[in-house]
């Protein structure tokens, strides 16, 4: 059983990471951090307590995080992918509808960083770090708790592009971009870090059909999936990476890196010292050492040379693992 902190910016694509991490057999869900990124810190907290309650779930902490970055300004959110209200505008309008819901999960008393610390020292070496927004809660939490690599079992993240191109810039994953400071002061360190970036999460695309069978036959949870993407789906048709696919379709990011928790064999992988560009034209920028260099210039001495990418996945195998779970866990 994989005990699992879900760092979050919810988020349509993070909205399946967090069914997903919820009905899979061998997760146990600890919490939910959440992080500025597609949203405000705000929206992704709201959204992140009212996903858990749509699911009927009140044992799965939420902990707010970061609304900034480590270092640079803040950019916009991306209201444009996924809504203003960041779940595909399927967030309950008025008031009645909100206070009616009397499962709603509460705020945790520790913000997000302290949060992981917290469940780190409790359960030593146990504990996977799933990150699934900007970098920023882990990275606060490294700097507080530099021991934070031998506390955890592995950190996953979704994040960066090695040969695909970028989503914000032709370089540059929005992760990434949002607080590429934090990134790579992860990516500095010696510990069990998979990066799950779009030369996977491109490839991981969910179609109409699967979602109206989440629809069909995945009770509540399947129903809020289908109306929260298609926001999500009209982006990626009209102007995103699946303007010309024949199907409507989108990309199923953040989930994809919740199934490089249980499927690992599903995913190829390239190792090496790994760095983020912080700033100028390539910020946001991974740059994966592949050939083992090992280089001694300034900037790559020194770096932990160990740094785990994700280069191909079996999307089918992901798919399905993520519809079938989903259904059989399914709320009616
Ligand atoms: C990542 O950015 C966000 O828009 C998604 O939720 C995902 O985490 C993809 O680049
Ligand atoms: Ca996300």
């Amino acid at each position: 059983m994989h005990k699992v902190i879900l760092d979050t910016d919810p988020g349509i694509d993070d909205a399946m990471a967090i069914a997903y991490a919820i009905a899979h057999p061998d997760i146990k869900l600890l919490g939910l951090t959440t992080v500025f990124g597609n949203v405000s810190v705000e929206k992704a907290t709201r959204n992140a307590q009212y996903i858990l309650d749509v699911m009927g779930v009140s044992d799965v902490a939420v902990a707010k995080g970061a609304g900034v970055p480590v270092v640079q300004s803040p950019l916009p959110h991306s209201e444009f992918v996924h809504g203003d209200d960041g779940i595909g505008n399927c967030y309950p309008q008025s008031d009645v509808a909100l206070n009616a819901n009397a499962q709603h999960a509460q705020l945790h008393a520790l913000n997000a960083a302290d949060y992981i610390i917290e469940q780190a020292r409790a359960h030593p070496g146990e504990i996977s770090l799933l990150a699934v927004g900007p970098l920023t809660n882990i990275a606060l939490a490294l700097e507080k708790e530099p021991d934070l690599p031998n506390l955890v079992k592995q950190l996953i993240v979704m994040g960066g592009a090695v040969d695909e191109p970028g989503n914000v810039t032709p370089l540059a994953e929005a992760n990434f971009f949002n607080d590429p400071h934090a990134a790579d002061r992860l990516l500095a360190r010696d510990w069990p870090m998979m990066v799950v970036g779009l030369d996977v999460t491109h490839k991981v695309m969910i179609t109409d059909t699967h979602l109206a069978k989440l629809r069909d036959e995945a009770g509540v949870t399947g129903d809020f999936l289908w109306r929260t993407s298609r926001f999500y789906i009209d982006f990626y048709t009209s102007k995103g990476a699946a303007k010309d696919a024949v199907e409507p379709q989108c990309a199923m990011h953040d989930a994809a890196a919740v199934a490089y928790l249980v499927e690992p064999d599903a995913f190829s992988v390239a190792r090496g010292a790994a760095r983020v560009i912080e700033d100028g034209v390539a910020a946001g920028q991974l740059a994966l050492d592949r050939k083992g260099y090992q280089y001694t210039t300034e900037h790559w001495s020194e770096r932990a040379s160990n740094n785990g990418a994700c280069m191909s996945v079996d999307a089918e195998r992901v798919l399905d693992s993520f519809l079938t779970n989903i259904i059989a866990h399914r709320l009616v």
